[in-house]
């Protein structure tokens, strides 16, 4: 049965009618229109899907209506300030960080996670991090080298 879930979104505030067991992924794409955040595996298993709650990277995919109720979710559509892209954007385009660009999103979300909580992360902690966000297009070293960019500013 419907419920009406309240959801923060980018700053915004959303009342949602769904199903409680209704991932927060098809909510943000079909719902909110965020496209943004990428449909991969939908099992939790690729992390296209990736959006930052209360802090943490998550896997939208397998992340139900009743677990981000009133979480404060970040997408990729709230990283720039107006025309002033985040640094961890601007670091994959400078360092060539994507191919067919289907996974960036994730993988953005999930370096920028990374980086709150460690802002000078080492490579081997980065790596770590990251290694859970597949990129079919294999682009690895690029995405590794934009992470490093981001995490080398002052
Ligand atoms: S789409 Fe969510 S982990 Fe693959
Ligand atoms: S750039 Fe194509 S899947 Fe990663």
């Amino acid at each position: 049965m419907a419920s009406t879930f309240t959801i923060r979104v980018n700053g915004r505030q959303h009342a949602v009618v769904t199903d409680a067991d209704r991932p927060l992924l098809d909510v943000l794409r079909e719902d909110l229109g965020l496209t943004g955040t990428k449909f991969g595996c939908g099992e939790g298993a690729c992390r296209a899907c990736t959006v930052i709650l209360d802090g943490q990277a998550t896997q939208s995919c397998i992340t139900t209506m009743a677990t981000a109720a009133d979480a404060e979710i970040e997408t990729i559509e709230g990283l720039a300030s107006g025309d002033q892209l985040h640094p961890v954007q601007q670091a994959f385009i400078d360092q060539s960080g994507m191919q067919c660009g289907y996974c960036v999103p994730g993988q953005i979300m999930s370096a920028t996670a990374l980086l709150r909580e460690d802002p000078h992360a080492t490579r081997e902690k980065i790596i770590d991090a990251m290694t859970g966000n597949l990129c079919r297009c294999c682009n690895y070293g690029n995405i590794l080298a934009a992470v490093e960019q981001a995490a080398a500013r002052e």
